[in-house]
């Protein structure tokens, strides 16, 4: 039986505006999703034990059904259970690379290389929305993950109008390895402190969808104007996350100084990302915001051991197919 694997490429949120609430319980969203090049790596074979088994050196990843991935594995297999019985089980290898409960879809991008990986095995032929209607089940970006690029996400973040690719740009990403915040906390600290603002009739939520469809980010996008854009990056989670880890918002503060075309938290945080115009001025700030951002370890002033940097590049690619040996 043949193995596939796949490139899964993880995101981050140029615009996150909050609406207001869905009955469903989720809130309304206008987001402008953007993939970029910093990719996970998913490996699905077919096993003859009918079970479904996840591999993954990181210590933070589950290995149960507790993951997302594992979790698109048994909605394949109860979606199509004759196919199931006769393939047999399925084994999930993911090798990491994607920082982890970070705001950057990791966990996302990986349940759709999954879906993805098991429709090329099956040989399902299933089309791209087929597929991000089953993705949408797992989680509210799982639908943008499989597309990729930079698209509008409205809904819960799973209804996707795709914009002009924006992948010149290089980006810095930022992380303390221990700091992750949670995506239910996070929005729910916003509830408590600003649903008093949000909108919840449709014509209104319709006006502020289109104020973003024609507003100035998604022009300055497909106009590739790099400094608007860069002026133009908003997330409403940065008002609950960033007080709360003042260290992030001091992450932020270095890029800004540094003189970074935008700088923002990335989805619910902890990620901070900095958009530059090439790599060697990514890589010469991260440098530098490296050593701004010290702590005082014992009598010497030292880079925080704890705060990592990635630089990566702006992708218009979702999941791919990388081979199948
Ligand atoms: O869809 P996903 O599993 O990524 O969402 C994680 C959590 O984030 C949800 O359980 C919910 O608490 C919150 N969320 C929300 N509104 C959205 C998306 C996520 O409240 N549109």
């Amino acid at each position: 039986m043949q193995s596939y694997s796949l490139i899964a490429p993880g995101k981050i949120n140029l615009y996150l505006e909050i609406i207001g609430d869905r009955p469903d319980g989720f809130h309304e969203l206008v987001m402008i999703l953007q993939s970029i090049e910093l990719a996970d790596h998913i490996n699905i074979k077919a096993n003859d034990i009918q079970a479904i088994t996840l591999h993954c050196h990181h210590p933070q990843v589950p290995k149960d059904e507790t993951n997302l991935a594992y979790r698109a594995a048994q909605l394949m297999c109860q979606t199509f259970p004759e196919v199931y019985a006769n393939y047999g089980g399925i084994d999930i290898t993911i090798t990491k690379n994607i920082p982890v409960a970070a705001g950057l879809a990791g966990g996302s991008t990986d349940a759709a290389a999954v879906l993805v990986g098991i429709d090329l095995m099956w040989g399902l032929g299933l089309t791209q929305p087929e597929l991000q209607e089953l993705g949408a089940k797992l989680g509210s970006d799982v639908p943008f993950c499989i597309a990729g690029g930079t698209a509008i996400a409205t809904g819960r973040g799973e209804t996707l109008d795709p914009i002009k690719d924006l992948d010149n740009l290089w980006v810095i990403l930022a992380k303390y390895r221990n700091i992750s915040v949670s995506t239910p906390w996070a929005y729910q600290a916003y509830r408590q402190n600003y649903s008093n603002k949000y909108v919840s009739d449709p014509e209104n939520i319709e006006i502020r969808r289109e104020l973003v469809n024609s507003g100035a980010l998604v022009n300055a996008i497909t106009n590739q104007n790099s400094r608007e854009i860069g002026k133009l990056l908003y997330n409403d989670l940065e008002k609950v996350v960033l007080p709360k880890y003042p260290l992030v918002a001091q992450v932020k503060s270095a890029f800004a100084s540094a003189g970074v075309l935008g700088t923002m938290m990335s989805g619910s945080g902890p990620t901070v990302f900095a958009l530059c115009e090439s790599e060697s001025q990514a890589k010469t700030i991260a440098r530098e915001v490296r050593s701004a951002t010290t702590q005082r370890l014992s009598f010497a002033e030292t880079a925080d051991p704890n705060l990592d940097f990635w630089v990566t590049k702006l992708s218009s690619s979702g999941i791919q197919l990388q081979g199948r040996d």
